[in-house]
């Protein structure tokens, strides 16, 4: 069902506020539907057929399909102007939801436990705000409803697909609802913000035997604890202490009985960093760590080091914009947070690593009502109150961007 926005104020005169909070309760509607119907990456169906179906009851040009199930829709100002992109998400996650609430998630197991229904709220709020106010922006504002962010990756294909040309985009701006931050706080800061993503499957292969006749074999058990311990003199010996990096095994798995040697041992875990000049360094120091370690006992490995997400890495002019934005919004110097940080990935480096941009969080925890879970807690939520202040981020960047 298409639902037209309540009415609100369509001259450029009318205060972008209170246009926008008129909007609130179908931002909140969007959201709440959107969360009933979840959909995991890549399948976003229903999701794409909820945007489209809005994009075109506003008369908003937009292409679907692109990269499966994303959507790009094109807002142009009265003069032409420079191309700013605005990026949301629009997948959830395989998570049973613990919520009882009236707009609970109707997809067994599946859960927008990470707030992208509300980041697809926000896109098209923004998408609907333009384009009933175009006198307020020159150029063009491309709104990217991009699936899959929680893996493998929506951001790379849509790239690939062309979402930054024609018209080619001159700058991007991107928002994650934030529950490490109280509502009413924007988090924004230049370079790097969420850190590139590494993830790692390693099986050491020894010699089994019995548990009281070690010399007839080569422990897997003991290697492998070699090899952990080992492991974590990459970041205290070979990174840079100024640059923050992080090295997870995260299961180790070998042996049956009280009595036997093991034979192999299953090693799997994430490495995490923000300096891009570890991306070589960390993976090369890893290999060298494991085959040393397993040499020196006789023991073989097998190592499957894939990289996922590259760092999220702020534009300093876009992120100082996005700035003075925020201080607009939030009103208070001390709601713009600028030690935001996470070692937690976005593949909206992607769209960073081409043209210049700014990725930032906005605060959406709300501890008094009970909404501060953590991202991917089968009880997350978040404030709707922030749904609003996104959109209003955003038109306002736009504006900003394209004067
Ligand atoms: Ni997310």
């Amino acid at each position: 069902m298409v639902s037209t926005p309540t009415a609100i104020g369509s001259t450029s005169q009318t205060p972008i506020r209170a246009s926008i909070q008129a909007l609130q309760s179908d931002l909140v509607a969007w959201r709440r539907q959107l969360h009933q119907h979840p959909e995991l990456g890549f399948r976003e169906h229903l999701t794409a057929t909820f945007v489209r179906e809005r994009l075109a009851s506003w008369n908003i040009a937009h292409e679907t399909g692109i990269a499966q199930t994303g959507i790009v829709a094109i807002l142009h100002g009265t003069q032409p102007g420079p191309v700013l992109a605005i990026r949301a998400d629009m997948d959830a996650l395989p998570i049973l939801e613990e919520n009882e609430v009236s707009y609970r998630s109707k997809h067994d197991g599946v859960m927008h436990a990470c707030g992208h229904d509300g980041h697809t709220a926000i896109a098209l709020g923004t998408a609907y705000y333009l384009s009933q106010h175009p006198h307020t922006f020159r150029g063009t504002v491309k709104i990217i409803f991009q699936p899959a962010e929680e893996g493998p990756g929506g951001a790379a294909p849509m790239i690939e697909a062309g979402v930054l040309r024609n018209p080619e985009v001159d700058a991007i701006i991107g928002l994650h609802l934030w529950n490490n931050l109280p509502l009413g706080t924007v988090g924004v800061r230049s370079g790097p913000l969420m850190a590139a993503v590494e993830v790692f499957d390693c099986e050491i292969q020894g010699k089994g035997g019995h548990g009281a006749i070690p010399q007839q074999t080569i422990d897997s058990i003991v290697v492998g604890a070699q090899v952990v311990n080992a492991l974590q003199t990459i970041v205290a010996r070979n990174v840079n202490p100024l640059d923050a990096a992080v090295v997870t095994v995260g299961t180790f798995h070998a042996g049956r009985a009280h009595n036997v040697i093991a034979d192999t041992a299953e090693l799997s875990g994430t490495v995490r960093y923000f300096n891009p000049v570890l991306e070589d360094l960390i993976p090369r120091r890893f290999e060298q760590v494991v085959a040393g370690v397993c040499n020196s006992h006789g023991a073989t490995y097998r190592l499957d080091y894939r990289k996922l997400y590259p760092a999220v890495i702020n534009d300093e002019a876009i992120a100082a914009l996005v700035r003075s934005v925020a201080e607009t919004v939030v009103e208070t110097p001390a709601g713009v947070v600028p030690d935001c940080q996470t070692m937690g990935g976005e593949d909206m480096a992607y769209f960073l690593q081409k043209v210049p941009g700014c990725y930032f969080f906005l605060g959406a925890a709300n501890e008094s009502r009970g909404l501060a879970y953590p991202h991917h807690h089968p009880r997350f939520d978040f404030d709707e109150t922030a749904l609003g202040m996104g959109v209003e981020m955003f038109v306002r960047c736009a504006e900003k961007f394209c004067s």
